[in-house]
């Protein structure tokens, strides 16, 4: 194919490319990059014209912008296929544990490392790559396709929805596709037919009424951070499960036939053990660590802190204590119902003596996808171009709110086409993406359109 053979000889300038979107801050989080959002936002848009993508535009939000752009097909009756990204990346926090600077992207060991490289400035470009290459070699687009890059998703999507809906008839097409997950290997490309979803929540216990001398009160005043261990201690119970009354009620349960096919999934105990330093695995009783990461939901502490965090010895008996916690959903847990659920148990579980409040931050709900739709048939096939093996079909435990937006705003199934790999480094020091995954993946999108373009979608 012309175009391929066209990414082929553009590998360079590809890669210098990625590395000049990635030496852009642009963290979403911090308001100090607010600029540094707006750059990234023009780099992109200046870089989808020069790909022959049209009416290329710079949205603005209550938050920060979408670029939005629009590639047309030759032929009238062409499916249209939505592309979403996010050009937000996490802030690079703990950064003296980088080995190169997190806006300063180095080449080391066939991956580029920069923050975003991965998650999720490598995978977008491989579609606006993609449109390039047709571009320069076809002069047109197999397929229409709707672009739409937000600035937000790292910080839970807070204006998507609203910009979805306010653009409705723009975005129509037949198709969401989304590369923003991971493979399973370098030799084992996979398709995501699942994500799960999030319910994120801020406890704060409160005892007494300002910080106490510790041996002056000590003993004999309740203390919130003890009262909070115990309440987070009593949320999973001995078998690993979530002793959240009817928290696993509307989880869906896999069948036999499920089951067995992620037995498939190639899954390395030792690999899993490196990649995490942590040994044995840990979780829900009765399901494989690929079910737990997948298929079962999971409560975790993000973060909790009380009293003296500062070096040495303070003797205090501190007023408040304070945790950041989430909770993996998977399907048909809602969110919602479930942050409500958590409320009335963390109210059960606080001892008398202390008071607790309980403020949701954000959510996502579980996305859940068809394999057999027409366009993960094609995804099946671009893979097999893209990466010379057919895919395998996979679970992920991260979240991407926008799928279930799609889904409902638009009415549009989503094809989770993700070019990463496990050990990527997401949301963590020394983030990379593989040079040769980025080539593939390029490659792969385009496999993706022309497929669609001669078997028709929807
Ligand atoms: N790309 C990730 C989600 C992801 C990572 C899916 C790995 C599958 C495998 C995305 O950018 C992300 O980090 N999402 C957040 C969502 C949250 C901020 C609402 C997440 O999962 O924590
Ligand atoms: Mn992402
Ligand atoms: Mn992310």
């Amino acid at each position: 194919m012309a175009a391929i053979d066209y990414v082929r000889r553009d590998r360079e300038g590809a890669l210098e490319r990625l590395k000049a979107f990635l030496a852009i801050p642009s963290v979403s989080a911090t308001p100090e990059h607010r600029d540094d959002m707006q750059r990234a936002a023009e780099w992109l848009a200046q870089r989808m014209r020069e790909s022959g993508i049209e009416d290329v535009r710079i949205d603005d939000t209550p938050g920060h912008p979408v670029v939005f752009g629009r590639a047309r097909a030759g032929r009238q009756d062409a499916p249209t296929v939505l592309v979403y990204g996010h050009y937000d990346v996490q802030p690079p926090d703990p950064i003296e544990l980088w080995e190169s600077p997190p806006f300063e992207p180095q080449v080391r060991n066939g991956a580029v490392y920069a923050r975003g490289a991965s998650d999720d400035k490598g995978q977008l470009l491989c579609h606006v790559d993609a449109a390039a290459a047709y571009h320069a070699t076809d002069g047109r687009m197999p397929v229409n396709v709707v672009y739409a890059f937000e600035g937000e998703e790292e910080v839970g999507s807070p204006s998507l929805d609203d910009w979805l809906r306010e653009h409705a008839d723009e975005l129509k097409a037949d198709l969401a596709v989304i590369s923003d997950t991971a493979m399973v290997s370098r030799d084992q490309p996979s398709l995501v037919y699942g994500l799960r979803g999030l319910a994120y929540l801020e406890v704060t216990v409160s005892g007494p009424n300002r910080d106490l001398h510790s041996g002056q009160f000590g003993g004999a005043v309740l203390n919130p951070a003890i009262a909070l261990s115990g309440i987070i201690a009593a949320l999973h119970d001995e078998h690993g499960r979530i002793t959240i009354p009817g928290f696993y009620d509307a989880v869906r349960t896999l069948d036999d036939e499920e089951r067995a096919a992620l037995a498939e999934v190639p899954f390395d105990m030792e690999t899993f053990e490196a990649a995490t330093g942590s040994a044995g695995g840990w979780g829900e009783e009765g399901y494989t660590i690929l079910e737990r990461l997948g298929a079962r939901p999971s409560l975790d502490v993000n973060g909790m802190w009380s009293g003296w965090t500062g070096e040495g010895a303070k003797t205090v008996l501190p007023a408040k204590a304070h945790a950041k916690i989430s909770m993996r959903l998977v399907p048909n847990q809602d969110p919602h119902q479930v942050s409500e659920a958590f409320r009335n148990h963390i109210a059960e579980l606080a001892p008398d003596r202390v008071s607790v409040e309980v403020t949701e931050l954000h959510g996502a709900k579980p996305a859940l996808v068809d394999r057999s739709s027409p366009g993960m048939l094609a995804a099946v096939s671009a893979y097999e171009t893209g990466f010379g093996k057919r895919p395998v079909f996979t679970l992920e435990g991260g979240s991407i709110p926008v799928v279930a937006s799609l889904e409902e705003i638009l009415g549009l199934q989503s094809v989770l086409m993700g070019f990463g790999l496990g050990d990527d480094n997401l949301h963590a020091p020394n983030e990379k993406f593989d040079i040769d995954n980025f080539h593939r993946g390029t490659e792969t999108v385009i496999a993706f359109l022309d497929t669609l373009a001669r078997h028709g979608q929807a």
